[in-house]
């Protein structure tokens, strides 16, 4: 009983700063980089960015992970089943797509920092990728979190 409740506490602490995260990417981030002169999105990608992923990528795996220990625990109903496969879809998408590209295009702007080169054009790919990847993320946020809330008050559905 006690386990489950610590376990549910951090499923729900660690997908706040999660989908927290991912909020301030879609609602803040994102529209203040599209704005920004070139000098101020260097500074905050390169300054602001590698922590905020850093947060935002071991949140989504200990969300899951906490989620699917707590699964094993209290068993599996419709909203669950939904939820969980949303959830994970998630997962993937952050480490697998969100990431690798985040790390392409941190990586661009330090060797152009470092040689002293301008930016190259495959940067707006990368940039492009993750663009859509976290709004895809941002969408799905919503019916996860709908299912995950009814899996305990309405089990029913
Ligand atoms: C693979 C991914 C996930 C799995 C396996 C999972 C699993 C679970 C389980 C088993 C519960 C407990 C249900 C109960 O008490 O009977 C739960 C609750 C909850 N989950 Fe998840 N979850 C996942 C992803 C997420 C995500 C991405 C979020 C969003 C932040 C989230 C937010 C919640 C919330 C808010 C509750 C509380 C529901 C309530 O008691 O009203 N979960 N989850």
């Amino acid at each position: 009983m006690m386990v489950s409740l610590l376990i549910r506490w951090v499923h729900f602490v660690a997908g706040i700063a999660w989908i927290g995260l991912l909020y301030y990417f879609n609602w803040v981030l994102a529209p203040f980089l599209k704005e920004a002169d070139a000098a101020t999105k260097r500074k905050v990608i390169q300054g602001l960015l590698p922590r905020a992923l850093l947060w935002f990528r071991w949140s989504a795996l200990l969300t899951v992970v906490a989620g699917g220990t707590l699964l094993g625990r209290v068993g599996l109903n419709t909203p669950l089943l939904i939820g969980a496969s949303l959830g994970f879809f998630m997962l993937l998408n952050t480490w697998l797509v969100i990431w690798p590209h985040q790390q392409k295009v941190l990586r661009l702007y330090a060797e152009s920092a470092a040689r002293g080169t301008p930016l190259p054009a495959v940067l707006t790919l990368h940039e492009r990728v993750v663009s859509a990847a976290t709004r895809v993320n941002f969408y799905l946020s919503f019916p996860t979190l709908l299912f995950m809330g009814m899996s305990a008050h309405f089990p029913q559905f």
